[in-house]
């Protein structure tokens, strides 16, 4: 079992906080993610995205949540058998959190490398598989976490502050 952890800078002790805790959350959302269905993927990022806006969330941050929740649900539909997508909403933070059905990730260095795709031909023709999601969700995420191995499910989850 691999296990790849992110946490941007100045947030490890928030972050860290809240894994100790483990505070409960505001609303909570869920939805699942069909293999392939890329009419479906990308739901649970809008609908959240929606619910986050009538709550008075920032623009730029809303931004960030939509680009790093789109990112991961499409990397279910596209790279697993599916899976779901689960939001947590706090008070000062949102805590996504995807788990799929496999076949997991057998090595999480390499899929971080932007650029790195194993996306097949049938995600390619429909302009996913640039490799950039994963180094995405880093990007604008303030904490990221993957436990993932090869023949195994992959849990993608990250943290945004709303400020
Ligand atoms: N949920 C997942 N299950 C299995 N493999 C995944 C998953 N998410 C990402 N990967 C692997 O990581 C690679 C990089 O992901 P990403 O950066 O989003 O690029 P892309 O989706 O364009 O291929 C994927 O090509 C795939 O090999
Ligand atoms: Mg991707």
């Amino acid at each position: 079992m691999a296990e790849y952890w992110y946490i941007a800078e100045g947030f490890e002790e928030r972050v860290n906080s809240y894994l100790v805790d483990n505070g409960s959350s505001e609303v909570d959302l869920m939805f699942t993610v069909p293999e392939k269905d890329f009419n479906t993927a990308g739901k649970g990022s809008s609908e959240v995205k929606n619910l986050l806006k009538r709550l008075g969330v920032s623009s730029e941050v809303l931004r960030r949540i939509a680009v790093a929740s789109y990112e991961a649900e499409i990397n279910v539909a596209a790279h697993s058998k599916g899976g779901v997508m689960h939001s947590a909403v706090h008070d000062d933070f949102i805590h996504i959190r995807f788990e799929d059905e496999g076949p997991g990730i057998g090595n999480i260095e390499q899929a971080m490398i932007p650029g790195f795709s194993t996306a097949d031909e049938l995600v390619r023709e429909l302009g996913f598989g640039a490799g950039l999601g994963l180094p995405n969700i880093k990007k604008n995420s303030d904490a990221m976490h993957i436990v993932s191995e090869h023949g195994s499910s992959t849990l993608v989850e990250f943290i945004i502050y709303f400020s």
